[in-house]
């Protein structure tokens, strides 16, 4: 579904990611781990359509769609769940979902709304609360609901624990497990890799920009030199 063929991308002449390639098949879901500042944010913003690209391609379905605006990225069935959340905090639930949902027709609206509804129980019970005054992981279940909004084939997850409480940490994945049933294809980049490699059949680690790693999390298991780069991230 998606491939990253040699991609190198930044922030105008600056280079943040340099010959990365890997490929998600539909319907699998696949980590992207790795130490601060190794690149996994600017590659997603890179699927998305935010970077500045140096070189190689991105494929989506087969599609080039290395320099396809952001927006039609979404109409094809991409959404960013992104670092941070980036939620409209005055506004409510409601109205934060209407904002990622507003491409749609007013019956798709519905039907998306009540799907993300259903999926977290806990913003349907706030739906008129502003984003601002929610903890924490409702915020993330709320950055969850509006990438949901536009009924994505593919999902990109920025740090989807960072910062949470467990029980919160829980729910997240436990959604996200129910969205990888329903057959939607993730692409989760998450510092607590454990969980993360319990969660995703593939994994990728980067370092400095590139590829470190690119296999199954079973052999991330088992490979004892990819904890050196992880316990070298431990201690920056
Ligand atoms: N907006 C930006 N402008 C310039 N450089 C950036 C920007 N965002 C990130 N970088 C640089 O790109 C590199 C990769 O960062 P990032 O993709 O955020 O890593 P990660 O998500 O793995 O922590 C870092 O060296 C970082 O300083
Ligand atoms: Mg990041």
């Amino acid at each position: 579904m998606l491939r990253l063929e040699n991609l190198s991308c930044g922030y105008g002449p600056v280079v943040a990611v340099e010959d990365v390639s890997f490929d998600l098949p539909a319907h699998s879901s696949l980590a992207l781990l790795g130490p601060n500042g190794a690149g996994k944010t600017s590659t997603i913003m890179a699927i998305m359509g935010h970077t500045t690209i140096h070189g190689g391609r991105i494929l989506f379905n087969d599609q080039d769609i290395t320099r396809l605006p952001p927006v039609k990225r979404v109409d094809l069935g991409i959404a960013l769940v992104p670092e941070g959340r980036r939620l409209f905090t005055d506004l409510t639930v409601e109205e934060n979902l209407t904002v990622g949902g507003y491409r749609l027709s007013v019956q798709r609206d519905k039907i998306n709304r009540q799907r993300v509804y259903d999926l977290f129980p806990r913003l349907s019970d706030r739906r008129k609360q502003t984003a601002g005054s929610m903890s924490g992981g409702e915020q993330q279940m709320l950055a969850m609901g509006r990438a949901l909004m536009t009924e994505p084939k593919l999902l990109l997850i920025d740090e989807l624990s960072l910062g949470l409480m467990p029980k919160m940490v829980d729910l997240c994945f436990d959604a996200l497990a129910a969205l990888k049933q329903e057959g939607v294809t993730i692409l989760l980049v998450e510092q607590n890799t454990a969980r993360a490699l319990d969660f995703a059949e593939n994994v990728c680690v980067m370092t400095s920009g590139s590829l470190a790693f690119s296999g199954t999390s079973k052999q991330a298991k088992a490979d004892e030199n990819l904890f050196d780069v992880f316990i070298s991230a431990a201690h920056e």
